[in-house]
């Protein structure tokens, strides 16, 4: 088979960029989930769900604007599955340029994968149905892998839920997907990130939610921003990230979450506000001056209840221990004043592409040598982190999405079990788009 490489990532096009923060919702809603995608297949097991990419205007600013959606709403619908369910999803596009959707963290087919070397985009007007099981638990998302840049920040994504039959039943589910509008610009493959200021959230500027005491709140989140770094805090539990639950509650001091990234928080309502609050992030260097902004408020009710102790479930999945060897290197290399960015020194689509045989199990160490931090991506797998620096993580850390800070080295460990070609990339799309990416086989997939 031929790999197709050209216009694997953006295409051309003429549409003014967004720019401003959408206004999505009426005043008085302050706060709303994304809407659920209705489930067409009433079989238990099965679920079916029809997308329409279209085009849609958001109101920015007072100002009507050009942008695009899935079923008219930002975001996306909702796709809720059990574990184990088969999903179709029959996605309809009646934009003028071609698209595919890509199931981000899914551990899908690679014919599934929405990149277009096993398959054309679809075209203006055309159907294609997407198939798959789903073996998995957690947090997920769905976007376009083709003319990426442009047609997430232009409003294509949404959240894929699946849940698990072992966790409790919270007082309030809060899925919240965060995004930066007006960051594309025609040809871009500069980060230009310096300070986003209109983080909207499910496309609300800074929503606040009424709770009770004894409430308990889980809250489901997502970074679809193409550049935007979110470094949180709060009185909150991280309890899951990007593949499900973690072995044991954390309370990290902050949070970040790149480009790509998912975390699941739990909060016990006290006598105490909670603010989701978001201190500036550079990319190219971390945390930076600037006063912190809360992003989400949560107005408590009091009423004596005292705080309510959930049981999530855990991973219980042990530790690898880092065995110092290296069957894979990855380096990131670049900068933003030429906007060239490589893995290997190699700029996609010209790239080497490595191959690791199925089922075997494989030591990647990822080095950037870059003056920009860079999330790194792996399609169609997990992988676990095996150490930051030589420093191994403090319990069983499995990923998808993983930030490399300037300088950072980190050794993960892939069971490569998903027969196929897969992309690997940074997940800032300029740094994509400028030519951060490769692909890995697995198997001997022709
Ligand atoms: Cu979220 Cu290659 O993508
Ligand atoms: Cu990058």
């Amino acid at each position: 088979m031929t790999l197709r490489w050209s216009c694997l990532w953006l295409v051309g096009c003429t549409a003014a960029p967004l720019s401003g923060a959408p206004q999505l919702l009426s005043e008085e809603i302050k706060w709303v989930n994304p809407a659920e995608a209705e489930d067409l297949n009433p079989e238990e097991g099965a679920v079916r769900i029809e997308l329409e990419a279209a085009t849609q205007i958001y109101v920015i600013d007072g100002v009507d604007v050009s942008g695009y959606a899935y079923n008219r709403q930002n975001p996306g619908p909702t796709i809720r599955l059990q574990r184990g369910d088969h999903l179709e999803v029959e996605l309809t596009n009646t934009l003028d340029v071609e698209t595919t959707i890509h199931w981000h963290g899914l551990h899908v087919p690679y014919e599934m994968d929405g990149v277009t070397w096993t398959q054309d985009p679809i075209a203006p007007g055309e159907t294609f149905t997407y198939a798959f099981t789903v073996n998995q638990v957690g947090t997920y998302w769905y976007h376009p892998h083709f003319d990426t840049e442009r047609q997430v920040d232009l409003g294509l994504y949404g959240l894929i839920i699946v849940e698990d039959p072992a966790a409790p039943e919270p007082d309030h589910e809060v899925n919240i997907v965060f995004d930066a509008w007006g960051e594309w610009q025609p040809g871009d493959v500069h980060d230009h990130q310096s300070h986003i200021d209109n983080w909207t959230l499910n496309g609300l500027l800074s929503p606040s939610l009424a709770v009770d005491e004894g409430d308990v709140v889980h809250m489901r989140l997502l970074n679809a921003s193409n550049v935007g770094y979110l470094d949180l805090s709060g009185a909150f539990e991280q309890i899951g990230s990007d593949q499900g639950w973690l072995p044991t509650p954390q309370s990290p001091a902050s949070l970040v979450l790149t480009p790509g990234d998912r975390a699941e928080l739990s909060w016990s309502v006290g006598a105490d506000a909670l603010q989701l609050t978001h201190q500036p992030y550079a990319l190219h260097g971390g945390p930076t001056y600037g006063a912190s902004q809360t992003l989400f408020s949560f107005e408590v009710s009091p009423n004596g209840a005292g705080k309510t102790h959930l049981e999530w479930p855990t991973l219980g999945l042990p530790q690898s221990p880092d065995s110092l060897q290296v069957d894979l290197t990855y380096v990131f290399q670049g900068d933003d004043s030429s906007g060239t960015w490589m893995i290997n020194g190699e700029i996609f689509p010209e790239v080497t592409v490595e191959q690791l045989a199925l089922d075997s199990t494989a030591t990647i160490e990822l080095r950037n040598i870059s003056a920009a931090e860079h999330p790194f991506h792996l399609h169609g797998h997990a992988f676990e982190v095996l150490s930051v620096n030589d420093v191994v993580p403090t319990y069983t850390r499995i990923e998808d999405t993983i930030n490399l800070k300037i300088r950072d080295r980190i050794r993960i460990r892939l069971l490569a079990d998903n027969p196929g070609y897969w992309m690997t990339h940074c997940h800032i799309l300029p740094h994509a788009h400028g030519g951060m990416m490769t692909v890995l086989q697995v198997g001997d997939t022709p």
